[in-house]
């Protein structure tokens, strides 16, 4: 299971790493090594986590069974599935009869000079947003339309980095009458995608105005906020030592243990660690923190989600969150295999599906409830609607699997992976004055609106 080295070099690499210096490692990929080469990357970061194929588990219940290791499911096949996972998780994935297969770690780059912080992304990376350059970005746009983009700070992460709301609408600096959409961001640390799907979002929806129609209308119409990055600190991690850590979870520490980290998104209140769909081992990925709303971060997000309760009536109607990879839109629940039960009539279930396929028939995504991959508790879209009632969509971005750059796409993608759901948004946002319209209910939920 051991990466292979190409035969040739085995020799000069052997020599270049026992210098254990940086530069002769750059060289050496300046010279062709293979991308995705633990070759280098096998000394720093001893404890970070790797991606496996598992074959074995072929339905939700056997791939729930698999993430109760505490290890994240990245991808799901038919009778396959893409999982990240330290030592121990892949130890315990082995004992429940599944064949690993250990797949090659991210990039490696190396860093500007030995024990230097990386401050930007690595080389054919560059095109992603540090959470710097995301700020210097915002703040540009919003300087440049400040009627049509507002900035807030709503409070900060573990770090003490600012946690940005961003408003977009016309006269955006009224509250007006208008139903609400909200897009979120970057979760998990190493979905670095999707803070450029949260820039896309901003740039396209301000250029835009005054001269496409549609962008025109729904500005007009509709107030748009944009939470670009949820999970700055995690971010910066990921990409602070010059190579990808796969670093899942926020940056805060835990109680007891040396381990770090908690997976935002098992952390919403609602359902919190109610149902093995989230671990309650602080080693683990999907590590479900302390108590329901324990990371600053699900804190400060879920009090500005309830801060758009307005007259007793929740302003927000839909919502998207990003996440990567493998090309799906999910709908609630997430917590339970039902499609229908407490909290989500028939009705309910119809328009969220309804919805979530039409959205998926324009950018190419399979429509799914959550819980069809596996059962997950404490995640953002059970919270936005089982606690506010809001019609909430995950989506994974590209790509669709880990041949194609799983976590890790290169930056020549973006452009066209965040344009990419450019139709999907704008159909949201259409739909948000009353989403029941897709299923031809308007009259019977809407009406008076
Ligand atoms: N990859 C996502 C995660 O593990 C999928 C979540 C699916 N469940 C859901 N409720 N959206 O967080
Ligand atoms: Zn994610």
């Amino acid at each position: 299971m051991r990466p292979r080295i190409p035969g040739g070099r085995t020799t000069v690499l052997a020599a270049l790493l026992s210098l254990a210096l940086a530069a002769p490692i750059a060289a050496a990929q300046a010279q062709g090594a293979p991308p995705h080469g633990s070759v280098a990357g096998a000394a720093p970061d001893a404890e970070r986590p790797h991606q496996y194929e598992v074959t074995g588990p072929a339905t939700a219940a056997a791939r729930t069974a698999l993430a109760a290791t505490g290890a994240s499911i990245d991808e799901v096949h038919a009778r396959a599935v893409v999982i990240t996972a330290d030592r121990a998780q892949a130890a315990a994935v082995r004992r429940l009869g599944h064949t690993l297969r250990r797949l090659p770690d991210p990039p490696v780059a190396p860093p500007a000079a030995p024990g230097a912080r990386a401050k930007d992304f690595p080389p054919g990376y560059t095109g992603y947003h540090t959470y710097a350059e995301a700020t210097k970005e915002i703040d540009a746009l919003v300087a440049k339309y400040p009627a049509l983009l507002s900035k807030q700070v709503i409070g900060t992460s573990h770090e003490g980095r600012n946690l940005l709301a961003l408003k977009l609408s016309k006269n955006v600096s009224k509250d007006e009458n208008e139903p609400e959409v909200l897009f979120t961001a970057h979760q998990h640390a190493r979905e670095h995608l999707t803070v450029e799907m949260a820039l896309y979002l901003l740039n396209e929806l301000t250029s835009k105005y005054g001269s496409d129609a549609r962008v025109t209308k729904l500005l007009d119409s509709r107030e748009i906020w944009i939470i670009p990055d949820l999970n700055p600190d995690g971010g910066a991690y990921d990409i602070a030592s010059g190579n990808f850590r796969s670093w899942r979870k926020n940056r805060q520490p835990n109680q007891g243990t040396s381990q770090v980290g908690t997976d935002l998104n098992r952390n919403w209140d609602f359902k919190w660690g109610c149902c093995d769909g989230s671990s309650g081992n602080p080693a683990d990925e999907t590590y479900r923190g302390a108590s329901a709303a324990s990371a600053p971060e699900v804190q400060v997000v879920s009090k500005f989600v309830r801060s758009r309760i307005v007259g007793g009536t929740q302003q927000i109607k839909a919502a998207i969150d990003f996440h990567t990879y493998s090309e799906l839109v999910l709908w609630p629940f997430g917590f339970t295999d039902d499609d229908t039960g407490p909290g989500m009539t028939q009705d309910e279930h119809d328009t969220f599906a309804t919805i979530g396929k039409k959205m998926a028939a324009t950018n190419g995504y399979t429509p799914e409830q959550s819980s069809d991959l596996y059962i997950t508790d404490g995640a953002i879209d059970d919270y936005l609607w089982g606690d506010q009632r809001i019609f909430a969509y995950t989506f994974e971005m590209y790509p669709s699997s880990f041949g194609s750059g799983g976590f890790y796409p290169r930056d020549s993608v973006i452009s066209k992976q965040t344009s990419r759901n450019r139709e999907a948004v704008l159909q949201l946002l259409d739909l948000a004055d009353c989403p029941y319209r897709a299923i031809g209910k308007q009259n019977q939920y809407c009406k008076g609106r």
